[in-house]
């Protein structure tokens, strides 16, 4: 919006619209040059507001005509809005022509072409790109759309709903009419057209309905959309069973773009998918990437109840779409996982996600609640907070009210307000209501403090044995840290799941002072309510000293200090019933070990106790595979940096690459055999079994190639490049490959020469190459020239978001050590990106530019280097919003 100002908008300003649109009839001439595009809508007043004129928005249109009830009317455009002064008081007929620019679209927001073809992205305010309209969320109609294009080059043209007319036409085009009888924030709207192929699958619910299913992909493609068709049946399956919830369209279709801001977009009935969250094949997809892929399939199809269904009045409510998917593609993927081990990982992988990205979040300058109070541009809200915490807090919801009576709150949110543009508090409303005389509608009030206050808790906790009472009394502390914006803060309510071990690993029955000896007796794990600043619990009849698991399974998105030795985490890491907090000890031992040598600036020398513990772990006869990975993996850097209050990138880095040299020698028989004992011979699934065996022996094989680089033994990397050459998956190729690359092997150049070649026709394999060497593990410097070197390479280009992110991000938001340099060469990098991105796609530009929201916290010289860097940036003019809010906030 450069022509604009910027304005700040704030969540308590929310006004009703004056108008509403009941119904839209929208006419496309698709050209790629220039598109024209026909809209007839009937409008109304909203007779709960005062009068006032029409303001539609439109933005990089060029306006044609305004007619109401068929005459021409006089209007003002006034920065992005179409002002109407004299409008009738009944309702009328509105109809618009415009133009709009396709092919030089390159913000791919609004509608833009890809590969040849048409796709729209309306989320959050792409509409106002296409036509002139209210778009905002509250303002829901019901849209039929008519495409018209060249048959030859689009022959399949698509919107959202069931299609209702095709014909041809003269001169070689042809039409396509949809109708969507599900009324709708403009948001939803999509349209695809062009030569693409569908798999299609048809279905009978539950309800004994069939539907049609489909995965739209350019050819050459369908072989890579099995496993996304198999995704979302299960998806549909699921959210029948468990919600009750069933498919409420015909035609349900997903569409793959290569050229994409995200990873995916919940149009009604037309989703549009990013290839990289739906192409999947053995050959060219990794374990990780067909995990992905399902989640994204689920979360965009569970969508259409929760977001589409029922939608958003405002985006400051954005989490209540958001949040809320989350939640239930990540319940999806504990329901597929089967085992209870299997369910753990995921659990784990979810945190370790939300730890890595979103404590950060909420400790730097963007900080913000998960139903944020202001914003420049929505666009930068699509976050870490708005989402993952999002989620987090309704698992809250869940834990607090049980796993049915958040059923039953899900049914009657459904009850009310399907059909409607609602907020969080009604969210909220609904699952107390379902509830009465729980934990949560005791202190309903308290808990929608998750919603309004910014920063990670602190929790602390501390426990007391008395031996001669037999009552273990464990005190909970918490305290929020301050944000910008926000000093002081109030008690939040957390859920604390927990159980109390004895020192030889038994479980302890739980009964509380005060209970009489029936209740509770016997339950070995219970959910406390914390609600103050501070509070005590008594637990009566502990026969010994017991070491609490805390926060079991996460139950609240928290930093936990619970003060344990390394004594007591090691009786968790071994005898925990509960997987999530196994792995925590794991981290712990580890964090604690990485924190300590940071701190003194010592260099890490790992003791004997942590590395048997670890070797016991890896040798274990009856844990999983996956878990095991997980629990040999050090802590992400970002989660370390997030820990200190000053940072030094390099510190972090040298620490991590010491524990992570020392485990692989000391381990190195341990990872051999694990190595040797745990291939797959099978033929390829991506299921938790296997996927499990692959990341351990991909694990294994990262630290035998680590730790014979460094001892000069050729072996290992010559099994490597080996087993590079001979994969059959991609999993178990890029674990090679990478071994290689981020030991800097002597192996590693050829072997990433022959990649490329390999699959030089894989756009997304490509990305992978790019990806790997922007994350590769840097020394010397040799990782960053390389980027800079293959900044130049043929196939880079900053237009297409998903080969920008595999280098560019790949090095400043993955690659602390490489990206954070004494001479400043990373952040002169990173202005210079930021701001060649935003020329060309301010989201995307946008993402980038938050890489420096913690720069106030790192340690010097890097922290001047860094905020000189932004301020170069900061005093671009013509910066798009989304750029400039973000560097704004970090210089406040
Ligand atoms: N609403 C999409 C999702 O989370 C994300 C998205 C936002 C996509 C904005 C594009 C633009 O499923
Ligand atoms: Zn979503």
């Amino acid at each position: 919006m450069r022509e604009g100002t910027a304005t700040l908008i704030r969540r308590a300003d929310y006004v009703a619209p004056i108008f509403w649109i009941r119904t839209v009839d929208l006419c496309f001439d698709l050209d790629p040059a220039k598109t024209l595009v026909a809209s007839k809508m009937r409008l109304e007043r909203n007779a709960a507001v005062p009068h006032g004129p029409l303001r539609l928005h439109g933005e990089e249109l060029n306006l044609l005509r305004v007619l109401i009830d068929g005459e021409s009317v006089s209007f003002r455009q006034e920065g992005h809005e179409l002002i109407i002064d004299n409008v009738p008081d009944a309702d009328f007929t509105l109809e618009i022509r415009n133009t709009c620019a396709p092919e030089k679209n390159t913000a791919l927001s609004g509608l833009y072409t890809s590969g040849g073809s048409f796709f729209t992205q309306c989320e959050a305010e792409g509409f106002r790109r296409i036509t002139y309209f209210l778009d905002r969320p509250d303002v829901m109609a019901v849209y039929t759309v008519t495409l018209r294009a060249d048959k030859a080059r689009y022959p399949v043209l698509l919107s959202n709903g069931n299609l209702v007319e095709t014909a041809t036409l003269d001169n070689g085009r042809h039409l396509a009419k949809w109708h969507d009888p599900f009324p709708k924030p403009s948001y939803l709207f999509a349209l695809v057209a062009g030569d693409l192929v569908a798999r299609e699958q048809r279905i009978r619910t539950r309800g004994g309905k069939d539907h049609l299913l489909q995965v739209y992909v350019r050819q050459g493609d369908l072989e890579k959309t099995e496993h996304a068709m198999n995704s979302l049946i299960a998806s549909v399956v699921w959210d029948e069973a468990r919600f009750k919830l069933p498919l409420d369209l015909e035609r349900f279709m997903v569409v793959g773009v290569s050229d994409f801001n995200m990873g995916a977009m919940e149009n009604k009935g037309l989703n549009i998918f990013n290839t990289s969250a739906l192409l999947a094949s053995p050959a060219t997809a990794t374990d990780a990437d067909f995990h992905r892929i399902e989640s994204i399939v689920a979360h965009e199809y569970f969508h259409n109840w929760t977001g589409n269904r029922v939608t958003c009045r405002d985006w400051f409510q954005l989490s209540l779409k958001e949040g809320l998917t989350v939640f239930r593609d990540q319940e999806f993927s504990q329901d597929m996982a089967a085992t209870p081990s299997a369910r753990a990982v995921c659990r784990i992988e979810d945190v370790r996600a939300l730890r890595a990205r979103q404590f950060p979040e909420d400790a730097g300058a963007m900080a913000h609640s998960v139903r944020p109070d202001e914003y420049v541009e929505i666009n930068n809200f699509y976050t870490a907070t708005v989402y993952e915490k999002g989620s987090e807090v309704v698992r809250m919801y869940q834990t607090l009210v049980g796993r049915d009576g958040f059923a039953k709150g899900m049914a009657l949110y459904f009850e009310r307000h399907d059909g409607q543009a609602v907020t969080c508090d009604d969210f909220a409303q609904a699952i107390a209501d379902a509830n009465p005389g729980s934990a949560l509608s005791t202190r309903l009030d308290a808990f929608k403090r998750w919603y309004s206050q910014a920063g990670t808790p602190r929790l602390r906790a501390r426990g007391a044995y008395d031996a001669a009472a037999q009552t273990f009394t464990l005190t909970l502390k918490q305290t929020t840290p301050a944000t910008p914006g926000q000093d002081r803060k109030l008690p939040q309510v957390i859920p604390v799941a927990l159980g109390l071990l004895a020192r030889d690993g038994q479980a302890l029955p739980l009964m509380l002072q005060g209970e009489d000896g029936a209740a509770g007796a016997t339950e070995t794990e219970r959910v406390l309510v914390l609600d103050q600043a501070e509070q005590s619990f008594v637990f009566v009849n502990v026969p010994s000293e017991p070491v609490p698991s805390l926060l079991r399974g996460f139950s609240a998105p928290v930093v936990l200090d619970d003060g344990l030795g390394d004594a007591e985490l090691l009786v968790l890491l071994t005898h925990d019933s509960d997987a999530f907090n196994r792995w925590e000890a794991s981290q712990r031992l580890a964090l604690n070990r990485i924190l300590g040598a940071v701190r003194t600036g010592q260099p890490l020398v790992l003791d004997a106790a942590y590395l048997e513990a670890m070797r016991a772990v890896l040798r274990h006869p009856e844990l999983d595979p996956a878990f095991k990975a997980l629990a040999l993996q050090l802590p992400d850097e970002a989660y370390i940096a997030e820990q200190l209050d000053v940072v030094d990138p390099q510190a972090v880095h040298a620490a991590v690459e010491a524990a992570q040299t020392q485990l692989a020698s000391a381990l190195q028989a341990d990872w051999a055999w694990a190595y040797d004992t745990h291939q797959v011979t099978a033929g390829y699934s991506p299921d938790p079994v296997q996927s499990g065996k692959r990341a351990l022996v991909n694990l294994s094989l990262a630290m035998l190639v680590l730790n014979a680089t460094r001892s000069g033994d050729g072996v290992w990397p010559g099994r490597a490049y080996q087993r590079f050459k001979d994969a059959t998956n991609m999993t178990d190729r890029m674990g090679a490959l990478s071994a290689l690359v981020n030991a800097q092997a002597e192996l590693a150049d050829s072997a990433l020469a022959r990649f490329h070649a390999q699959f030089k026709g894989e756009a997304l394999v490509i990305d992978k190459w790019f990806a790997l060497q922007g994350r590769a593990a840097e020394r010397d410097g040799k990782t960053f020239a390389r980027v800079k070197q293959l900044m130049k390479h043929p196939d880079f280009t900053l237009k297409n978001p998903n080969r920008a992110r595999s280098l560019i991000f790949s090095l400043a938001m993955f690659n602390p050590a490489a990206f954070h340099r004494a001479d400043a060469a990373g952040y002169v990098f990173w202005a210079d990106q930021v701001l060649a991105l935003d020329a060309i796609n301010p989201q995307v530009a946008g993402r980038l530019a938050r890489v420096m929201d913690r720069w106030t916290a790192l340690a010097e010289p890097y922290r001047s280097a860094a905020r000189e860097a932004i301020a170069r940036v900061a005093a671009k003019p013509d910066l798009s919003n989304d750029v400039r809010e973000i560097v704004q906030r970090a210089l406040a």
